[in-house]
């Protein structure tokens, strides 16, 4: 795994103020984000984000939950050796088991079906050019588009993995019960900062989450003390079985908004580790900045989404186009 701090030289900077003009020379610069360009399929196949797009809008239009599960997908895929699709194999020339099967992806990591269908869709307009990542790179900006999200660039040019390992999953994705010591120490391993962090985990604005990965919290009265009475009252009501689930923004569950900042500093959040940030000073004083200032959000959100999309990319001769996103070729 690179150095973090080697990853954060290639994400853009601080937007600059208002007044200031960058040169050409300084734009295209900032757009090279770890090798990734902006624009990079123009020449290679012109229709690339807009198919990506109209498959996002067209399923979005037939399920309005289709969205959440994609930035999910990019989220669960970076951060396990890099974006570079291996969450999509179902099987490697290697036979070991794959990312797909390990316990905290399983049954609750969804969209592999869209992304196929919108590949298939990118291979009949320009075969072997699009790859897998970067798709999932476009669809997720796309998902999030839709839900409400300002539009935003996204650099292209990633390339797809060989290889995709369960064993490598242990340790490299968050998880619910995570503290906030862990939850900063992993995003900094992946070259993300302590706001970057909450920036992303504005993402479960959208989305739903199963019961048996908030109720324990029931159990234990020191956690339960986090958890708003009235939404203890609906956990127990919706849990009458793990599998099932809830959405952790019960009043705008399709829309991106800074409502769920509000929801966590009311102690009205599904995830105990979502709420332990607005209990630790670290974090805090970002829930309330986002919480007042959607538009701040937005624009803290692309970018830090555009750094957890460059995350170990392979970019040049490295690695394949997969033809179709489930094996390599
Ligand atoms: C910071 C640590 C994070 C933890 C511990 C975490 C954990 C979880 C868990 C447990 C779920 C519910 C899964 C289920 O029961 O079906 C979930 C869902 C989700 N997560 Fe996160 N997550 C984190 C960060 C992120 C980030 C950075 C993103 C995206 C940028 C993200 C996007 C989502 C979305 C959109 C859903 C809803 C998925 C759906 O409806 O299918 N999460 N997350």
């Amino acid at each position: 795994m690179p150095n973090p701090s080697d990853q954060q030289t290639t994400v853009p900077v601080e937007p600059a103020p208002a007044q200031y003009h960058p040169t050409p020379k300084e734009i295209k610069e900032q757009r090279k984000l770890a090798g990734l360009q902006v624009g990079f399929y123009d020449d290679t196949c012109p229709n690339a984000e807009k198919i990506i797009k109209e498959g996002m809008l067209r399923a979005f239009a037939n399920d309005s939950s289709i969205a959440a599960p994609i930035p999910r997908l990019l989220l669960h895929d970076c951060f396990v050796n890099g974006c570079d699709a291996s969450l999509f194999l179902d099987q490697t020339p290697s036979g070991a088991r794959v990312e797909k099967l390990a316990t905290s992806n399983g049954a609750t990591v969804r969209g592999f079906d869209l992304i196929d269908e919108i590949k298939a869709e990118l291979e009949a307009e320009c075969s072997g050019i699009v790859s897998c990542s970067d798709l999932l790179a476009y669809l997720s900006r796309d998902a999030f588009v839709v839900s409400g999200v300002p539009h935003y660039d996204v650099p292209g040019g990633r390339r797809d993995g060989m290889e995709s390992l369960e064993a490598n999953v242990v340790g490299n994705l968050p998880l619910p019960d995570f503290t906030v010591d862990m939850l900063i120490d992993l995003f900094k391993k992946k070259g993300l900062n302590e706001e970057d962090l909450v920036v992303l985990i504005g993402a479960h604005s959208i989305g739903v989450a199963h019961c048996f990965n908030f109720l324990y919290r029931l159990d234990n009265p020191q956690k339960a003390a986090l958890v708003d009475p009235r939404l203890a009252g609906v956990m127990k009501f919706t849990c009458t079985g793990p599998l099932n689930t809830l959405a952790f923004d019960t009043t705008t569950q399709y829309k991106m908004d800074n409502v769920y900042y509000k929801q966590l500093a009311a102690k009205r959040a599904l995830l105990e580790s979502d709420v332990l940030l607005n209990e630790d000073p670290r974090t805090k004083g970002y829930i309330q900045k986002f919480g007042e200032d959607e538009k701040l959000w937005f624009n803290k959100l692309s970018k830090a989404m555009n750094k957890l999309a460059s995350i170990q990319v392979l970019t040049g001769d490295k690695g394949q186009i997969r033809k179709q996103c489930r094996s390599v070729n």
